[in-house]
């Protein structure tokens, strides 16, 4: 394994912490995305579900999404089959900016333009090397905080 892999990711002088969800969709997905963000020196924090057993995604994207508002963690990742039911659910917790990517250019333009904190994927519907690709691109993606992303961003969180 290189050293970029193993190098801790910091964040305000601490390793950067992400918060995990999935529902049984993407149960499978999760657990790969876990190991890929820890072997870039990320710590997750895993909120479930822990089994392929079906439960409901709402609990699980709710989860993520208060993690990252309360300020557990930095960033949250959140899988259902589609990516489209558990941000629906992150996007309640007041503070959410969830965004549901298909691909490395929607991933990086919800952190880009969206300043979205909250990144979620459809397990059904990518296969694990875009699910991978469009995380690492949201991730190394920052938010360009000038004139017309900033005043949509402060007006989305005003809502
Ligand atoms: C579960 O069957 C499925 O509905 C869920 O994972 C997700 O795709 C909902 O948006």
């Amino acid at each position: 394994m290189c050293e970029r892999h193993t190098k801790q990711k910091i964040y305000n002088g601490e390793v950067m912490k992400i918060a995990l969800g999935a529902d049984h969709g993407g149960y499978e997905m999760k657990n790969v995305v876990a190991s890929y963000l820890k072997e870039r020196g990320y710590t997750v924090l895993d909120y479930g579900t822990f089994s392929d057993e079906s439960v409901d995604y709402p609990a699980y994207g709710v989860a993520v999404g208060e993690a990252v508002v309360n300020g557990d963690a930095e960033l949250g990742v959140a899988l259902c089959g589609s990516g489209i039911g558990i941000a629906i659910a992150a996007n309640k917790v007041s503070g959410v900016r969830a965004a549901t990517a298909h691909n490395v250019t929607s991933a990086r333009l919800a952190r880009v333009h969206n300043n979205a904190n909250v990144l979620c994927l459809g397990a059904r519907l990518l296969s694990d090397a875009t699910i991978l690709e469009a995380l690492q691109s949201w991730l190394e993606a920052s938010f360009e905080p000038t004139g017309r992303h900033q005043r949509r961003v402060q007006q989305l969180d005003a809502l």
